[in-house]
């Protein structure tokens, strides 16, 4: 699995170009990557960007990253404790994060925005911003699994501290116990992995996010995608139902 790419203007918001800068492509995807928590939207968007070209916008990634900083907002620390205990964040602190980087939600790459919406108000909010942006989804793609292999799932997840890699402890593990294949970072369990924090992420998920298949399948947009089997096979199934959603000829399975 290769690392990330550096996604620095999604990190930086502002004016922070990307460097290298995206490759123009005359019909970028754009796809929004729903699941509960585990299921292995993180792992997918790794692959699909491979695939699609498109980059990977993860808002839990960005309050990850302010969780290392020496110094976070006061707002953000408390964003990070709320993430620990396995609640959502304030709504409008993420919805300003989002926009922001707004200049991502442009960009001729492409986008597979992960965590973001969570909730029908923020799929408002979003669609507001694609408005406003003359921005155009193609897809809404929601993974799928059994809840007790979603829960192994999270419970052997081990993330790089660095440069944000995820391993699995049986299923993907890394060449060397504890340590990232690619930067030799330590790899970490996340607080929200703790049980605690993984029953209120579910119970969450169930009350917030899942009606947000319900809104997204009367657009006609919304993929359902199984998500069991080896990463390259799911991966390999989604673009199958991409392309059969009949998003321009731009994908084959
Ligand atoms: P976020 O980072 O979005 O977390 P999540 O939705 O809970 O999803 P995860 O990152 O836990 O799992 P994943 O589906 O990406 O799975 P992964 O690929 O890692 O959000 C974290 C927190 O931030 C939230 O709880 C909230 O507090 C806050 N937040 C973020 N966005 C917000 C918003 N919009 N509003 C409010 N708050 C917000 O895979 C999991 C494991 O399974 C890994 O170990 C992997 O190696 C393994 N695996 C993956 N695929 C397979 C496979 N096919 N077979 C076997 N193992 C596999």
């Amino acid at each position: 699995m290769s690392a990330h790419p550096t996604r620095i203007g999604w990190f930086s918001a502002g004016d922070v170009e990307c460097d290298p800068p995206p490759p123009a492509r005359d019909h970028p995807y754009r796809l929004v990557l729903l699941g509960p928590p585990g299921v292995g939207k993180g792992t997918q968007a790794l692959l699909l960007s491979e695939h699609l070209r498109a980059c990977h916008l993860s808002t839990g990634d960005l309050f990850r990253a302010a969780k290392c900083q020496c110094a976070p907002s006061p707002a953000m620390q408390a964003a990070i404790d709320v993430m620990n205990r396995g609640e959502l964040v304030r709504e409008d602190l993420v919805i300003q994060m989002v926009r922001e980087r707004s200049k991502c939600i442009q960009c001729h790459g492409g986008f597979l925005l992960d965590g973001f919406p969570r909730n029908v108000h923020q799929a408002e909010a979003l669609s507001a911003l694609l408005d406003e942006l003359r921005v155009t989804l193609d897809a809404v793609v929601s993974y799928e699994l059994p809840l007790d292999e979603i829960v192994a799932r999270l419970s052997g997840r081990r993330t790089c501290s660095e440069c944000r890699a995820v391993y699995h402890v049986t299923s993907q593990p890394p060449s060397h116990p504890d340590r990232c294949d690619h930067c030799g970072a330590a790899l970490v369990q996340r607080d929200d992995d703790r049980p605690e924090a993984i029953r209120v992420r579910m119970q969450t998920y169930e009350s917030e996010t899942q009606p947000l298949t319900d809104y997204y399948s009367r657009s006609g947009k919304l993929l359902r995608v199984p998500a069991h089997g080896a990463p390259r096979e799911i991966c390999r199934r989604m673009l199958a139902a991409l392309h059969a959603l009949d998003v321009p000829a731009r994908v084959k399975p």
